[in-house]
């Protein structure tokens, strides 16, 4: 790792044990290939984001191009480049979720939590994104809210899920 740039992000001593592990799974000349599961732990770091310096950190830390770590970072949407809040609701609007009122879900989501896709509520509650396919089309229409899906969602469920999540 090449120090000579002051970044501000650092893995904590715990997540660099996990780095390190995660490290040892691929031969040396194929390091990049932990991009996608360090910038998981990046993310878990900072609870649901990656900042630029923590990109920047990972390409050190990996010793690869940083316009290699954040493509990976733009392309995926597990992915969040700006602080979301401590719930990021992603309802999926690919054609098959679409088709069983995705739509919908989406707008009453933006009515209930008062924000428009790709906001945050000001008490840093719940964020709110459309994204493509989870590969869940056979439950349509589904969204993931943080590592959670919630599938062969309904109208009526939107409700509960946001009262059980402000518990
Ligand atoms: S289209 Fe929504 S999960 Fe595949």
């Amino acid at each position: 790792m090449n120090n000579t740039l002051k970044l501000k992000f650092k893995f904590s001593d715990k997540n660099k044990i996990k780095a390190k592990k995660i490290l040892k799974k691929y031969p040396k000349k194929f390091s990049r290939s932990a991009i996608l599961p360090l910038l998981h732990l990046v993310q878990d770091q900072l609870e649901g984001w990656l900042s630029k310096d923590s990109i920047e950190y990972i390409s050190k830390f990996l010793n690869v191009p940083l316009i290699n770590v954040y493509e990976v970072a733009s392309f995926y949407h597990m992915y969040n480049l700006k602080k979301v809040g401590k719930n990021c609701i992603n309802v999926c609007t690919t054609t098959p979720c679409w088709l069983r009122g995705s739509d919908i879900i989406l707008k009453k989501f933006e009515q209930k939590l008062n924000v428009k896709v790709g906001e945050t509520t000001k008490d840093n509650l719940f964020s709110l994104n459309e994204i493509e396919c989870l590969g869940a089309c056979v439950d349509a229409p589904v969204i993931k809210i943080n590592n959670n899906y919630y599938e062969n969602l309904k109208l009526d469920d939107i409700q509960k899920i946001i009262k059980n999540l402000k518990r």
